[in-house]
């Protein structure tokens, strides 16, 4: 018996069964979710969007109702997918007056705690190696720069719980609303039609890696607010996934490779940073983990 699950929403982040027989729109009202089904089900409307991240092949194949609507591959309407198997789970997400909703949370699973960063009595090590004075407290960062939005969490390394969470638009965005736009503008001055040179492109890179940096800055400052103390010296560790075009811009590397043909990133390994390489403001004996990639634009 498979599950249904809506990350974007709490009540949905446990999973319900799946009935078979029953629409997604009918599941998703089973779950106590709210959605715009302005028609009522009867896909007229096209409001009901959802997009199926996993487990289309327990769907009806789209109805002729659904080809009336401009949907993308892995998109549905809610009142027309119908679930005709329970085999496997389904993960879906709504669609919701136009846009998505900012995914703060994902499915959670149980991971046993093995920080890189532990305390060893009044000393933190890193490696079985002495770093710092313990303060009392080791704070980590799970940052994902997304290109639409950034969300971070602030996490207690010592016992695994989540303290904050921040959800912001992506500054980025005031240079262009998609990757292939930030790619353009580090590559070409359009007022002049021209290609930047290699000291420009370098600017526009800092300057598209600087308004991400100053925005996570800016936010751990109204977290130490809200706390009633400076949390920047208890962070130690500080892991960044993204996009092939995020992850690299966060760290200042070139990504005018990804906006030419055979658009691969010129760095897909792991790469670690110290907090003053980037100017992020944490700890300065913590460092910057970036995942590494699997290919461009992926
Ligand atoms: S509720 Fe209107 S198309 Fe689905």
């Amino acid at each position: 018996m498979g599950y249904i699950y809506f990350p974007q929403f709490k009540r949905g982040r446990k999973g319900i069964k799946i009935h078979p027989g029953l629409t997604i729109l009918e599941h998703i009202r089973k779950a106590n979710i709210e959605i715009d089904a302005e028609c009522g089900g009867i896909g007229k409307c096209g409001k009901c969007v959802v997009r199926i991240e996993k487990g289309q092949e327990n769907l009806n194949p789209p109805t002729i109702l659904e080809k009336n609507f401009p949907l993308t591959e892995k998109e549905r309407l809610a009142c027309q997918a119908r679930v005709i198997k329970d085999k496997e789970d389904i993960i879906v997400y709504i669609k919701s007056f136009g846009k998505y909703e900012i995914l703060k949370y994902g499915l959670e699973r149980e991971i046993p705690l093995s920080p890189v960063f532990q305390r060893e009595g009044g000393k933190v090590v890193k490696d079985g190696e002495e770093i710092d004075d313990y303060r009392g407290k080791i704070y980590g960062l799970a940052i994902d720069v997304g290109t639409t939005t950034v969300v971070f969490d602030l996490v207690d390394l010592e016992k695994g719980d989540v303290l904050a969470t921040v959800a912001k638009t992506n500054p980025q965005i005031s240079y262009g609303n998609d990757v292939i736009s930030r790619i353009e503008y580090i590559l070409v001055d359009k007022e002049n039609h021209r290609y930047l040179n290699e000291e420009e492109k370098k600017l526009r890179i800092r300057q598209l890696q600087k308004v991400v940096i100053d925005m996570i800055n800016t936010s751990l400052n109204e977290i130490s607010e809200r706390m009633g103390e400076d949390i920047s010296q208890y962070i130690y560790d500080v892991v960044v996934v993204g996009n092939p075009t995020m992850r690299n811009l966060f760290f200042g590397i070139d990504v005018s490779s990804l906006g030419i043909i055979p658009f691969e990133p010129i760095h897909k390994e792991s790469i670690i940073r110290k907090p003053e390489e980037i100017g992020l403001k944490i700890n300065k004996k913590g460092q910057i983990y970036g995942v590494s990639l699997i290919g461009g634009h992926a």
